[in-house]
């Protein structure tokens, strides 16, 4: 296989100021200097495969601004091939972030070109598709292109990851090619709803709810307490090592990025979610997304 990932996603141009505290309506606060920083959920996936050896594609749309540019120069920086990011008239993606004092964020997405991503780009990025180990998708971009290229990847014989962010409903066609479905603490209440007796903290049992939805295997991750990991027969809780935060911007996507990586390359799902909640663990460390994603020295064993 060519690659061994193609990410099928965002890419925005993250706008960040750091704050003591965010403002209440009507309300002004000063904040830090803009910095302005390469990421999307799907470029970040993108970025932190290939920072760590990964072979990587990325399908996706900026803008004909000055953003669009400066993304897609990044991507090529690190490696990401870029011959599938389409130049679309109008804005590029926009996340406007601010950081607390804590390394908590809030994104506002403006989806800007990433909007037009469609089935027909799918379709004509078949032979990319179809030659991956892995498709990586998250849902910066409109659903039906993510249910296109999953159907795609799948007929394939390529694996299916699925982030499930931001939160969204899926098709039961969709969560059943998901393998797996990776979600965050509130991306599984989101999808559990009141169906499910959610008290008490999120563990096996939520594995096998979401299980029980559709998807092949499910990852919950759980930030500083590691990932729950389920398939069909298993359900494991693999650990994250300690992290001061400064800045959990973008520390789902690096765990994605490189959980995809190594199924890629014939991980088991227990040992690729072990190996990403320490690249997790590292981007929360370093300030910005793609900026703080680790090389596979950083995060090798002692
Ligand atoms: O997950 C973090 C990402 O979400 C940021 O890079 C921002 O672009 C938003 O898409
Ligand atoms: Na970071």
């Amino acid at each position: 296989k060519p690659h061994d990932v193609v990410v099928v996603g965002s890419v925005n141009a993250d706008l960040v100021v750091r704050v003591d505290r965010r403002p209440a309506p009507g309300e002004t606060v000063l904040g830090s200097d803009l910095a302005t920083h390469p990421g999307g959920k799907g470029a970040n996936q993108a970025v932190a495969a290939a920072r760590l050896g990964g072979r990587v594609a990325m399908l996706g749309r900026v803008g004909d601004d000055t953003h669009g540019e400066f993304l897609r120069g990044t991507l090529r920086r690190e490696g990401v091939e870029v011959e599938s990011v389409i130049s679309t008239p109008g804005p590029s993606g926009v996340a406007l972030i601010t950081i607390g004092p804590d390394g908590d964020n809030t994104i506002i997405v403006s989806p800007g070109a990433n909007r037009w991503l469609s089935e027909a780009d799918i379709a004509g990025a078949r032979p990319l598709l179809t030659a991956a180990a892995v498709v990586s998708l998250q849902l910066e971009i409109p659903i039906p292109t993510v249910l296109a290229a999953a159907r795609v990847a799948a007929e394939a014989g390529a694996r299916v990851v699925l982030n499930l962010s931001p939160p969204d409903r899926l098709t039961d066609e969709l969560l059943a090619l998901c393998d797996p479905l990776v979600v965050n603490e509130h991306e599984a209440a989101f999808l559990l709803g009141s169906s499910q007796d959610l008290s008490g903290k999120p563990g096996p049992r939520w594995a096998r709810a979401l299980l029980a939805l559709g998807p092949r295997s499910v990852v919950i991750t759980l930030g500083a307490d590691g990932a729950v990991v389920a398939d069909g027969t298993d359900v494991e809780v693999v650990p994250s090592p300690k992290a001061e935060p400064v800045d959990t911007t973008g520390a789902g996507d690096a765990f994605t990025g490189a959980l995809s990586w190594r199924l890629a390359v014939g991980d088991d799902l227990a040992t690729a979610a072990r190996f990403a909640a320490r690249v997790g663990a590292a981007a929360v460390r370093r300030e910005g997304a793609q900026g703080s994603y680790p090389t596979l020295e950083e995060v090798a064993e002692p």
